[in-house]
């Protein structure tokens, strides 16, 4: 690839040696998207060849030939952001999953592995710095006031991990030595300013070197690993081989624009990228109905990763709530998928939850089954077969199942069917014999084009409980693979208290009626941290459902269990903030058969005003902690500013009245974000002039630190004061908006979709104000509209009245002329 890099015109020259594969006669066709070919030649000379459509077709007479195109693209003018792109005055590509046909014509699909030789020319004062994938092997001066550089990657590679990026950057440079003793060059490539805020990502970087090393025997295999930070980027940060470009906002940390919670989504997300090196670069996907081959797999590494790095009961319990929060809702509307794919319009619309968090849980259960040591050896057998091939998951299925000795012959159906199984328990208790038996009944629902199911195969991790002596009098894996399955346990003198899918271990719903009493027990004594935790929202969302229902409110049990638990000598400061928590509106609502978000509302912040009224005190005395004010970046004081940060919601939900000022003061005394963010989202629900003084203040001195200002717009798009719609229509025309930017876009269109009080205003506005939306943006950016769309399909759970206004902004949307696949395939299935 021989690039003459300009921000208006670019242009692309690719040779490439192509060779035809076995006895086919059919012409070679390239794939383009908005290309025109200026010269193609074949073997040096002129050639002949017709467009179909988008897609350059060549005629070859020999086995094997040299093609030449040159085409021209304009980058300043690509507001997709898919292919090479401006941003912030910085040149940069985005390939995966079909952004590659957008810069030269190519057989854009995963299996076409190819040796890259890549030069690139540029204005040398505009862009001193040229990077590309593997090593540079030689820079020099041109004409004019340009420059050049010539990279090379040893690794045959698909199209997709391709990448390039100019611009004027500084480095922040550090170097790994790998166990076999190679030194390799680091690199975090930023804008000057922003270079000591890059520690954090390199730490973390370093960390997750040794850590793939050490848990999976994986070493990096170039001498260089650079990573890019770029300001407008579609999705949070992309692995092409050596060079990963990121998201700016998920490298960036220090403690004046980071919150804990920041720094832990860094590390995770460097730690992402770096694991694809194995698990996606080596090992690529045959075509992209296997995505979830390398994105489970290594969602699964970085998840493990994080839960190493700090606390693995709280990595548990935030894994498990956006599971819940984004992937059980997709599994159970118009947009659910399998794990594997079957069809699709726009692949750029299934890097979903499912692929990616369910696909992870899929490889989750396969290591409970194999247990650690077998499930290593699976993977060794993995990387062993398939290195340097692009494979499926059937392959990675077959490796696990050789390598680690287990048949999972049955489980393969958590690929291919679609939906969140369910596991309803009951128990039987039999005095005389002293057993328990417990019977647990599988199913799962039909989903869009596979009404019936056959049943799974469901690792389901149980224990029980003596309700008089507290002790554990049975634990087990149990691997439910029938549509019923009993267990029958001995030595039962009373009947137990259940502890069930301990540590979250199948992705299921589970269906058991156990009392309140019970509940509270095993928040309090359960020895699974996991199912201590679940065990206190069960018995939160048992209480919040009754209510919604009608029946009084009675918050006794969810006050005692949360005074147990925050008095609890035993557990630390992170955990008890998680587990404190209310369920959020929208997961009361994903149990409801008509969702009643007003009712949902009412309900949640009646037990959150009692809550917080009846344990002042003890928020008062987190409040008090000098730990939850304190900068350490220590497990300890992290988990102390949490509790604080939650214990100022209390005080808030108490309506003490002095809430505004003593918000404000943490808000102004703050000398990190965790603390400064946690008096923000308490003072944007006031009416109160502190609430305006700190949104002026915060938005003066973050102007120009565009991750932070997203913050401010998430932050009051999320506010539970009634005019948040309001709200949210001014801040569309505020200065600082732009739908050319889509993390500003997420921040604040995203964040009111997701305040499921506002968006579904009985008046409609809200869906309107989404739809106006995702018309606007898309022929900017379809694959950022695309991405707001789900929300309008969940219409089937609502009242008819706000049925209607949802599948009216969907026929709207829909009537819009020319537009995109994108949009189009996400709004017709919503409609349904
Ligand atoms: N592979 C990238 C990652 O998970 C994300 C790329 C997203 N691409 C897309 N077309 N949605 O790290
Ligand atoms: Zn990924």
């Amino acid at each position: 690839l021989d690039f003459a890099l300009d921000a208006k015109v670019t242009s692309v020259r690719a040779r490439l040696n192509v060779q035809r594969n076995g006895a086919y006669d059919r012409p070679l066709r390239l794939d383009g998207d908005g290309l025109s070919a200026l010269e193609v030649l074949v073997d040096g000379a002129p050639a002949n060849y017709e467009m179909d459509g988008p897609t350059l077709v060549l005629h070859l007479t020999g086995d094997a030939h040299e093609v030449e195109t040159r085409v021209e693209i304009s980058p300043e003018t690509n507001t997709q952001l898919m292919g090479l792109y401006v941003s912030s005055g910085l040149l940069c590509t985005q390939c995966e999953s079909e952004g590659f046909r957008r810069i030269t014509f190519f057989p854009d699909r995963p299996d076409v592995l190819s040796r890259y030789s890549v030069r690139m020319a540029a204005d040398a004062v505009r862009y001193p710095v040229l990077l590309s994938n593997g090593d540079c092997i030689e820079t020099g001066a041109l004409a004019d006031g340009r420059h050049f550089a010539q990279w090379r990657d040893p690794f045959p590679k698909p199209s997709y991990l391709f990448a390039a990026v100019a611009g004027d950057l500084q480095a922040n440079k550090d170097s790994f030595t790998t166990m076999s003793g190679r030194k390799v060059d680091l690199g975090i490539w930023v804008k000057a300013a922003d270079v000591p805020r890059t520690a954090h990502a390199m730490a973390a970087l370093k960390a997750a070197f040794a850590w793939d090393e050490r848990v999976y025997g994986r070493e990096y295999d170039l001498d260089v690993f650079n990573i890019v930070a770029v300001d407008d980027f579609n999705y949070g940060a992309m692995e092409n081989k050596g060079l990963n470009v990121f998201n700016a906002a998920y490298v960036l940390a220090d403690p004046d624009t980071a919150t804990d919670a920041d720094y832990d989504l860094i590390a995770g997300i460097v730690a992402h990228e770096y694991f694809h090196n194995w698990s996606g670069d080596r090992v690529t996907c045959r075509d992209w109905f296997q995505l979830s081959l390398k994105e489970g797999f290594t969602v699964y590494r970085d998840q493990s990763f994080s839960a190493d790095q700090g606390s693995a009961a709280v990595q548990r319990i935030n894994d498990v709530r956006s599971l819940r929060s984004y992937q059980f809702p997709e599994d159970a509307g118009p947009l659910a998928h399998p794990v594997r794919p079957e069809c699709y319009v726009e692949i750029g619309n299934f890097y979903t939850a499912t692929v990616y968090n369910k696909g992870a849980e899929v490889i989750r259960m396969m290591a409970t089954i194999a247990g650690a040591e077998a499930f290593r050896k699976g993977t060794d057998l993995y990387f062993a077969r398939h290195d340097g091939q692009a494979v499926t998951c059937e392959d990675f299925v077959q490796s696990i199942e050789t390598g680690a000795g287990i048949d999972l012959a049955q489980f393969r159906l958590w690929y291919s069917q679609a939906g969140t199984p369910r596991v309803a328990v009951a128990l039987a208790h039999d005095a005389v014999a002293q057993t328990a038996t417990l019977t647990l009944t599988q199913s799962l629902g039909p989903t869009p084009g596979q009404p019936t199911k056959a049943p799974m195969d469901i690792p389901f991790a149980l224990a029980a409980f003596d309700p008089e002596t507290g002790k554990c009098t049975a634990a087990q894996l149990a691997r439910l693979q029938a549509p019923v399955t009993t267990l029958t346990m001995p030595n039962q003198i009373r009947a137990p208290i259940l502890s069930l899918n301990r540590g979250f271990s199948a992705p299921v719903i589970v269906e058991a009626q156990r009392s309140a009493a019970d509940l509270a027990f095993l928040a309090a004594h359960d020895d699974d941290p996991f199912a201590r935790y679940e065990a206190l929202q069960q018995l939160m969302l048992d209480t919040l459902l009754a209510a919604i229902k009608g029946a009084p409110l009675d918050p006794a049990p969810v006050i005692a269990a949360v005074a147990d638990t925050l008095a609890n000598p035993v557990l630390d400061a992170a955990f008890k903030a998680e587990a404190i928590l209310l369920p959020t509106e929208a997961y009361i609502g994903d149990q409801m058969d008509c969702v009643d978000p007003d009712a949902i509302f009412a309900a949640r912040e009646a037990l959150r005003h009692q809550l917080g009224t009846a344990l002042l005190p003890q928020w008062r005395a987190a409040q008090a902690d000098p730990l939850g004010m304190s900068d350490d970046l220590s497990p300890q004081a992290k988990g102390a500013r949490r509790l604080h940060g939650v214990a100022l919601g209390y005080i808030q939900a108490a309506g003490a009245p002095n809430t505004a000022t003593l918000a404000h003061a943490q808000f102004t005394q703050a000398t990190n974000m965790t603390n400064r963010m946690n008096a923000l989202f308490v003072l944007v629900n006031l009416h109160a002039p502190q609430r305006e003084e700190a949104l002026a203040a915060f938005f003066t001195h973050y102007q120009d630190k565009a991750p932070v200002i997203d913050k401010w717009f998430s932050a009051q798009a999320g506010s539970l004061r009634d005019d948040t719609f309001d709200t949210v229509v001014a801040l569309r025309q505020h200065e600082g908006f732009a739908l050319t930017s889509p993390n500003r876009v997420r921040a604040l269109i995203g964040g009111f979709a997701g305040n499921q009080r506002m968006f579904h205003r009985l008046d409609g506005a809200g869906y309107a104000l989404l739809a106006d939306t995702i018309i606007t943006l898309d022929p900017i950016n379809p694959t950022t509209a695309a991405k707001l769309t789900p929300p309008l399909g969940k219409w089937r759970r609502f009242d008819t009245t706000r049925q209607a206004l949802m599948q009216a902004q969907l026929e709207r949307i829909l009537a819009t002329p020319h537009l995109s696949k994108d949009v189009f395939e996400q709004a017709s299935k919503c409609l349904g």
